[in-house]
C-alpha cells in the first residue's frame, strides 16, 4: 500500500494550482485566459507581475519537494528492512507531483506544463543532478531565449544527467517526468515548429 500512499501524497501536493491562485487573489483575472492557457510561471509572467511569477515558480517547486522529502517518512515504518525503498518511494510520489499539476482534478484535469515542479522534485530527490540542470536550463535560455525550448530541453538531459553522476534510484523518474512534461508541450512545439513561439517577455 506505501507505493499507493506516496502516489496520493504526491497527486494532492501537486494539484494545487499556485499560479491561478496568485493570479486570481491578486485581482489579475484567470490566467488560463492569457498567453499559453496554461497555470505555470512563465504565463504567470505574461501578465507582467515577475513577483507573481517568482512565487509561482517557487510554490509550484515546493509543492514537488514536499511529498518526495516526507512520503519515505510517512509510509516506511522500518527502513532497515526496506533497502532501496526509501527512493523509491520519493520517486513514486516526484512522478505523481507532476502528474497532479499537469493533470489537476480541481480543473477539470488541466493544468500547467509541470516544469517547476519537476525541479522542485529533483531538487528533493539528488540536488547535484538538479544543480546540473539548472545550468543546462539557464543555459539554453540564454541562447534561445524561449521558455518551452530551455524546458524541454532540462527534462531530456535531467535522466542523462543522473545517469552521468552516479544517481541511478532517479533515472526512471526522470524519465517518466520527461515523458510528462514533453506531452504537456505539445502545443509549444507545434508553435516551435510554426515559428511562431513566443520569446520571454514577448507580452500577452
Ligand atoms: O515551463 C513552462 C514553459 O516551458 C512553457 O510555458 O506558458 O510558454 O507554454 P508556456
Amino acid at each position: 500500500m506505501e507505493p499507493i500512499f506516496a502516489a496520493l501524497l504526491g497527486f494532492v501536493c501537486g494539484s494545487i494550482p499556485f499560479g491561478l491562485l496568485l493570479t486570481k487573489a491578486a485581482g489579475l483575472g484567470d490566467v488560463r485566459d492569457i498567453g499559453s492557457g496554461s497555470i505555470g510561471a512563465t504565463n504567470v509572467l505574461r501578465t507582467g507581475n515577475k513577483g507573481l511569477a517568482a512565487a509561482t515558480v517557487l510554490l509550484d517547486a515546493a509543492k514537488g519537494a514536499l511529498p518526495v522529502l516526507i512520503a519515505p517518512i510517512l509510509f516506511v515504518q522500518d527502513q532497515a528492512t526496506a533497502p532501496g525503498f526509501w527512493s523509491d518511494l520519493g520517486g513514486i510520489a516526484a512522478i505523481a507531483a507532476v502528474a497532479g499539476h499537469c493533470f489537476t482534478p480541481w480543473l477539470k484535469f488541466k493544468g500547467g506544463k509541470g516544469f517547476a515542479t519537476a525541479a522542485g522534485v529533483l531538487l528533493a530527490l539528488a540536488w547535484p543532478v538538479m544543480l546540473v540542470s539548472a545550468a543546462i536550463w539557464a543555459a539554453t535560455l540564454a541562447i534561445s531565449r524561449i521558455s518551452s525550448v530551455s524546458s524541454m530541453t532540462t527534462v531530456v538531459a535531467a535522466p542523462v544527467a543522473g545517469f552521468a553522476m552516479g544517481y541511478p534510484a532517479v533515472i526512471v523518474p526522470l524519465i517518466a517526468i520527461a515523458v510528462i512534461v514533453l506531452i504537456q508541450h505539445r502545443a509549444n512545439i507545434g508553435r516551435l515548429i510554426r515559428g511562431e513561439e513566443p520569446k520571454v517577455g514577448a507580452g500577452k
